[in-house]
C-alpha cells in the first residue's frame, strides 16, 4: 500500500464494486464539477461528532445511528425528512430518558445514494441488465437506459444531499428539536399503537423534569441543549471518485477531510485491506466506521484497525458489527477480545440488519424479532466481555410502510405487499424503530446498573 496519502491515490489499487461507466471523459467533467461546489460539512463538526464518539467509547453516552437503506431521488421530500426526523428524536428521548444515557445521533442520511451489490447483473424472465447501484449511478427501472451509470446523477445527488442537510440543520437547531415539543414529535399512524402511550409516558415525564428544571433557572433561553440539538450524517463511502471529489483539506489543521457528511463508513464487501476503499479511508480524519461481518477474522480485523486508526485516537474507528442474530454469540467475542488484548479504542456498534434478511412471500424482508435477538445478544457479549456495546445502526424510515415482519402489530409475510416501498433493504417503519428504542433502552438501563455495581462495591 501506497505510504503517501492523498484524496487520489486509491485510484492506483484494486477495487470493487465500481460502476462501469460508459464514458470517462464525462465522468470526469462530472467530478471537476463537483471538486469546485462547496463542502456539504465542515472539519469542525467531524471532529465534534469525533469527540462525542470518544465518550461513546467510554461507555459514556450511546450511538443511534439509523435511515434508509438507499436514499432516493423520487422520495426527496419535506414531508420524509421530517418524518424521519421525528421518529429518530422520539428514538433518541426514549434512549435518553429511559435509558438514562446522553445519544449521538447520526443519520444514515443526506448521502447515502451508492449501494453495493452481490450480482453485478440482475436477471428478470431472462433479461440480464446491469443491477441497480443507487440512485447516484443509475436509475431503479429496469431497462436498458435506467441501468446505464450515468455520472450526471452524482449533481443530482449532491443537490439533495445539500438541500436534505439545509432542512435537517434547521430542525435540529430552529425549534423543532426543543424538548419542549417532545409531545408534538407523535406521528399521527403511531399514536394509535402500542408503542404510543409508552411514549407519551416517557414525554410526560421529560416535561416533569423539564418543569423542575426551569423552576430552578434551567430553560430553552438560557441553555440551548434544550433548546437544539446535535444530528450529524453518514452514508458508506462507496463511489470514491465523489468522494474524492468532495475531500477537501481543513484550513484551521491542514488535514484532508472528507466533505460529503460527518461519517463516513466502509461496507462489509469493500474492506479488502490492500484495496482502494480502505485506502481513502485512512487519509481522511473523520469518524469512520468499518462493517463487519461473519468472514471478519480478528487478525483481519486488527490489521484494519492498524491501517485505519494508527493512532489509537478514540471516537475515530466504530466497528459496525453485523452478523445475523443467530451468528452474533459465535463471531463477536473473538473480535472484541483481539481489540481488547491489543489494547485498541474503538465503538462497538450494532447493526441487526443486514445479518438478518430473508425472503418471505416474493419479498426480502427482516423479522422484527430477529433484529431484537441480534441486539440482545451483542449486548450479551458485551457485558460478558466487560466491555461497552456502544450503540445501533437501523435501516429505518419515518413512514408508514410494510417491509419488516413482526412487532408489536406483528406484520406478516401477508402484509408486505401494502406498503412495500424500500429502494433497496427492508427497513423498519416509523413504530417497529420506536420499539427498538424501547427495547434497546433497558438493554443499556440494565449494562449502565452493571457497569454502577462493582463502582459502588469499590466504594463501600
Ligand atoms: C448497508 O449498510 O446498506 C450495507 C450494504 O451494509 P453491509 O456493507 O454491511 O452489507
Ligand atoms: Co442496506
Amino acid at each position: 500500500m501506497a505510504e503517501r496519502w492523498t484524496p487520489k491515490t486509491w485510484r492506483n489499487l484494486p477495487i470493487q464494486q465500481v460502476p462501469a461507466y460508459p464514458d470517462a471523459e464525462a465522468l470526469q467533467a462530472v467530478e471537476a464539477q463537483i471538486a469546485s461546489f462547496p463542502p456539504l460539512v465542515f472539519a469542525g463538526e467531524a471532529r465534534k461528532l469525533k469527540a462525542s464518539l470518544a465518550r461513546v467509547a467510554a461507555g459514556e453516552a450511546f450511538l443511534l445511528q439509523g435511515g434508509d437503506c438507499a436514499e432516493s431521488f423520487d422520495e426527496h421530500s419535506a414531508d420524509n425528512i421530517r418524518d424521519f426526523f421525528r421518529v429518530f428524536l422520539q428514538m433518541a428521548l426514549v434512549l435518553t430518558f429511559a435509558g438514562g444515557s446522553p445519544v449521538v445521533k447520526v443519520g444514515r442520511i443526506a448521502g447515502q445514494f451508492a449501494k453495493p451489490r452481490s450480482s453485478p447483473t440482475e436477471t428478470i424472465d431472462g433479461l440480464a441488465l446491469p443491477s441497480y447501484r443507487g440512485d447516484i449511478v443509475n436509475g431503479i427501472g429496469f431497462t436498458d437506459e435506467e441501468r446505464v451509470p450515468d455520472p450526471r446523477r452524482q449533481l443530482m445527488a449532491y443537490r439533495q444531499s445539500a438541500a436534505t442537510l439545509n432542512l435537517l440543520r434547521a430542525f435540529a437547531t430552529g425549534g423543532y428539536a426543543n424538548l419542549d415539543n417532545a409531545h408534538r414529535w407523535m406521528l399521527g399512524f403511531v399514536k394509535d399503537s402500542p408503542q404510543s402511550s409508552r411514549y407519551q409516558d416517557v414525554a410526560g415525564r421529560m416535561s416533569d423534569a423539564l418543569r423542575f428544571m426551569q423552576a430552578i433557572g434551567i430553560n430553552p433561553e438560557t441553555h440551548q441543549e434544550v433548546r437544539t440539538t446535535d444530528f450529524y450524517t453518514s452514508h458508506e463511502a462507496l463511489l470514491l471518485g465523489y468522494e474524492e471529489a468532495l475531500t477537501r483539506v481543513d484550513s484551521t489543521s491542514g488535514d484532508w477531510y472528507a466533505t460529503s457528511g460527518h461519517m463516513l463508513w466502509i461496507g462489509d464487501r469493500t474492506r479488502q485491506p490492500d484495496h482502494a476503499h480502505v485506502e481513502y479511508a485512512r487519509g481522511i480524519r473523520n469518524p469512520i466506521g468499518l462493517k463487519c461481518g461473519p468472514s471478519m477474522s480478528a487478525e483481519g480485523l486488527i490489521g484494519l484497525i492498524d491501517q485505519l486508526n494508527p493512532e489509537n485516537e478514540a471516537g475515530r474507528l466504530s466497528l459496525i458489527c453485523r452478523f445475523g442474530a443467530d451468528k452474533v454469540a459465535e463471531n463477536l467475542p473473538k473480535l472484541v477480545r483481539a481489540v481488547e488484548r491489543e489494547g485498541r479504542k474503538v465503538v462497538w456498534v450494532c447493526d441487526p440488519m443486514h445479518g438478518n434478511t430473508i425472503s418471505a412471500g416474493g419479498y426480502k424482508t427482516r423479522p422484527f424479532e430477529r433484529v431484537m435477538q441480534e441486539i440482545e445478544g451483542f449486548f450479551g457479549v458485551h457485558r460478558a466481555e466487560g466491555t461497552v456495546a456502544g450503540g445501533i445502526h437501523l435501516e429505518m424510515t419515518g413512514k408508514d410502510v410494510t417491509e419488516c415482519t413482526g412487532g408489536a402489530r406483528a406484520l406478516t409475510a401477508e402484509n408486505l405487499r401494502d406498503r412495500y416501498h424500500t429502494y433497496c433493504d427492508p427497513r423498519l417503519n416509523a413504530e417497529q424503530a420506536l420499539e427498538v428504542a424501547f427495547l434497546t433502552a433497558e438493554l443499556i438501563k440494565r449494562e449502565r446498573a452493571e457497569i454502577e455495581r462493582p463502582r459502588l462495591d469499590a466504594a463501600e
